[in-house]
C-alpha cells in the first residue's frame, strides 16, 4: 500500500505544483482513508448553506471538486447540473466516476484548473461552492478574486474556509469586506459548519484535527 496520507500531510503544500503532487498519490485512497474513517461531512454542510441561502438548483461550480463529495451533495439536494475545476487529474478521473442512482454522471463538465490563475471562464456560473479547498497549505484569498470572476453578476457562492485560518492570519476576513467595500459583492455573510460528523476532527493520528474541525462558510453573491 502507498504510504497513507494525514491531514498534517495535506496542510503542507507549499505551490500549486506541490498540492497536484499531493493529491496524485491520495486520490485513491481518499474517499476511504480519510472521507469515510473520520466522519468527515463538510461537504454536506457547505452544500446546505449554498442552498439555505438560495442558491441556484440550475447549475453550480464546484471549485477544488477533488473526488467529487461536494457535486453528490448537491445533486442529492436537487440542483441539476454540476461542473467541478481541480488541479489534479487523479482527482477528476474519481470524480468522473461518481454517478446518481439511475447511472447519470454527478458531474456535467469537470476540467483540470488551477484555482490560482486567472481564469479564461469568466461570468458564466449563477451558483459556486467549494469545501476544504481554502485550508492550510492551499489556497489563499488571492485565489478569491479568480473564483469571483467565474461567477454571474448576481450568483451566489458559499466558499468553506478552514476556521483557524478564518479567524487567525488567513486574510479571507478582510477580503469579504475590501470587496463589499470596492462594491464587487454583497450581501456577505458567514456562517459555521461541522468538518467531522463526530465534532471532533480527525483524532489520534496528528494533532490538527480538533482545531480544525469547523468550517467557515463565506457566504456572497456577485454584485
Ligand atoms: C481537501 S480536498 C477537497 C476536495 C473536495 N472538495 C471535498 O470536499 O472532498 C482539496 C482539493 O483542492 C484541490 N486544489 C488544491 N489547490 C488547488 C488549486 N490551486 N487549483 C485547483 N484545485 C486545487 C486539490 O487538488 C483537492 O482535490
Amino acid at each position: 500500500m502507498a504510504d497513507a496520507v494525514k491531514l498534517t500531510d495535506a496542510y503542507a503544500p507549499k505551490s500549486p505544483e506541490a498540492t497536484r503532487e499531493l493529491y496524485e498519490r491520495w486520490a485513491e485512497s481518499y474517499d476511504t482513508d480519510f472521507v469515510e474513517a473520520h466522519n468527515y461531512e463538510y461537504h454536506h454542510g457547505v452544500a446546505s448553506a449554498f442552498l439555505a441561502a438560495g442558491g441556484s438548483t440550475d447549475l453550480v461550480l464546484d471549485v477544488g471538486c477533488g473526488t467529487g463529495l461536494v457535486g453528490v451533495a448537491l445533486r442529492s439536494r436537487g440542483v441539476r447540473e454540476v461542473h467541478g475545476f481541480d488541479i489534479s487529474p487523479a482527482m477528476l478521473a474519481k470524480a468522473a466516476e461518481k454517478t446518481l442512482d439511475e447511472g447519470e454522471p454527478v458531474y456535467g463538465e469537470l476540467a483540470e484548473v488551477d484555482l490560482t490563475l486567472s481564469p479564461t471562464q469568466r461570468d458564466r456560473y449563477p451558483g459556486i461552492v467549494s469545501a476544504g479547498t481554502f485550508t492550510h497549505g492551499h489556497l489563499g484569498p488571492d485565489s478569491l478574486d479568480n473564483v469571483l470572476a467565474m461567477a454571474a453578476s448576481g450568483g451566489l457562492l458559499a466558499i468553506g474556509v478552514n476556521s483557524q485560518l478564518f479567524n487567525d492570519e488567513g486574510g479571507f476576513g478582510q477580503w469579504l469586506s475590501d470587496a463589499a467595500q470596492a462594491g464587487r459583492i454583497t450581501d456577505g455573510r458567514v456562517e459555521t459548519v461541522r468538518v467531522y460528523a463526530d465534532g471532533l476532527g480527525a483524532t489520534q493520528d496528528n494533532d490538527v484535527g480538533a482545531a480544525n474541525a469547523s468550517g467557515t462558510v463565506m457566504l456572497f453573491r456577485k454584485a
